[in-house]
C-alpha cells in the first residue's frame, strides 16, 4: 500500500509504498477514504517526539482517518467487514498512521461508527480535534450565562470548542484575525471577537472588567492572555502540559487531553449527524502532497485539512 512515512529522524516525508498490515485479535483493517492533519503529524515529522514516545521505523504519520472496514481480527464481533468508521491512531508507540492506503487499529479505543450523513471527509477531520475539545469542554464546566474566551477559536479544535460552548449557553469570545475567520467563529456560535493579533487581555478586559469565567486555550502564549480571566477562573489548555509551566495564583490551570473512546467519538458523530454542530474542512491533499498540507497547516489554516489517499 502507499504511504506516507518519516523513514528516520532527521529526514523529509517519502511517499512509500510498503506491505498492507494485517489486523491481529482485537483490530480491524480500514480502507482510509480520507484522513487529516493536526499538529501532532507535524510535531512527529518534526522528531519532537524522539525522546517521548518509542519510533518504529518508517513511521507512517497521521492520527485521523475515515475509511470502510474491510478485515477484522480474531475476537472482534463490534464491527463487520464494510462498517463504515472513524477515529484516531491511539497506540502505545508511533509507526501505524492513517497517513495511507489502509491503516489497523483497535476495537476498544479511538474506533466508532461513522454514520451514513456524515461524509468520510468531515468524518476524518473529526475524531482528534472533537475530542480535543470535548475534553476542554468537559474540564471548562461551563453554565448556562459563563463568559468563556476561546483562544484558536479558528483551528479545528477551536471550531468544536466554541459550538460546544455556545450551545452550553455560555457567552463566547473568539479570537480571530480575518475578516473570514471572524465569520466562520461568529457563524459557529461566537457573539464577541478578539483580534490575536493585538493584546488579547487588554481587548477583553476593556468589555469584561473582572475578567471572564474560563479560558480555553488552544493557540499562542498563555501568559499573554492569562491576565484576561477572573479570580477564581478556569484556564483550560491543549498546549500547557502541567499546571507548574504557568504561574497563576488563584486560578485553576488544567492542562487537557484528547481521549478518544469509542463513547466519546460516538456522541461527536451523533451532534454532527443531527445537525447540532459541523465540521469546517478548509482544503483537501493528494497523499503526494502531505508536505503541501503541512506547510498550509503551519501557516495558519481556518478549520481541518483533509488527506485523501
Ligand atoms: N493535548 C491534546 O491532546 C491535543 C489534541 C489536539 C490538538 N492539540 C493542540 O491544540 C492546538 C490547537 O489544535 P488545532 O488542531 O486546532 O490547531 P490549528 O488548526 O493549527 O489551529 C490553531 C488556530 O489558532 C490560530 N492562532 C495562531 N496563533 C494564534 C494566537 N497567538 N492567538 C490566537 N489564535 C492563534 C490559527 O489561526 P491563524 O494563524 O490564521 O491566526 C489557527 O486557526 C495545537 O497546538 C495542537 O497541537 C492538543
Amino acid at each position: 500500500m502507499r504511504v506516507i512515512t518519516l523513514p528516520e529522524f532527521g529526514s523529509a516525508l517519502e511517499l512509500a509504498e510498503i506491505d498492507t498490515p494485517q489486523p491481529a485479535a482485537g483490530e480491524v483493517r480500514v480502507r482510509v477514504h480520507a484522513a487529516s492533519v493536526n499538529g501532532f503529524d507535524l510535531a512527529v515529522a518534526a522528531g519532537y517526539l524522539k525522546d517521548h514516545m518509542e519510533h518504529r521505523f518508517p513511521v507512517v504519520l497521521g492520527k485521523d482517518f475515515a475509511g470502510i472496514v474491510d478485515a477484522i481480527g480474531d475476537g472482534v464481533s463490534e464491527y463487520a467487514v464494510g462498517d463504515r468508521v472513524f477515529g484516531v491512531v491511539t497506540k502505545a508507540h508511533l509507526g501505524d498512521g492513517s497517513f495511507g492506503e489502509f491503516v489497523v487499529v483497535p476495537v476498544s479505543t479511538g474506533l466508532a461508527v461513522l454514520p451514513a450523513q456524515i461524509d468520510f471527509a468531515r468524518g476524518a477531520a473529526l475524531g482528534l480535534a472533537g475530542t480535543a475539545a470535548q475534553a476542554a469542554i468537559d474540564a471548562a464546566q461551563l453554565a448556562p450565562g459563563s463568559t468563556v474566551l476561546i483562544v484558536g477559536a479558528t483551528g479545528g479544535v477551536g471550531n468544536q470548542a466554541v459550538q460546544l460552548a455556545a450551545s452550553a449557553g455560555a457567552t463566547v469570545i473568539a479570537t480571530a484575525r480575518t475578516a473570514l475567520g471572524i465569520a466562520q467563529v461568529r457563524l459557529l456560535g461566537a457573539t464577541e471577537i478578539v483580534d490575536h493579533t493585538q493584546n488579547i487581555a487588554e481587548a477583553v478586559l476593556a468589555d469584561h472588567a473582572d475578567g471572564v469565567d474560563v479560558i480555553l486555550h488552544f493557540a499562542g502564549d498563555p501568559a499573554t492572555v492569562l491576565p484576561a480571566l477572573r479570580a477564581g477562573g478556569r484556564f483550560v489548555s491543549t498546549l500547557v502540559a502541567s499546571p507548574d509551566q504557568l504561574s497563576a495564583d488563584g486560578i485553576e490551570v488544567l492542562p487537557v487531553f484528547a481521549d478518544p473512546t469509542p463513547v466519546v467519538l460516538a456522541r461527536l458523530a451523533e451532534s454532527l449527524a443531527a445537525g447540532r454542530t459541523s465540521v469546517s474542512v478548509q482544503g483537501s491533499y493528494a497523499l503526494a502532497d502531505v508536505a503541501d498540507a503541512f506547510e498550509a497547516f503551519d501557516a495558519g489554516a481556518r478549520g481541518k485539512l483533509v488527506i485523501l489517499p
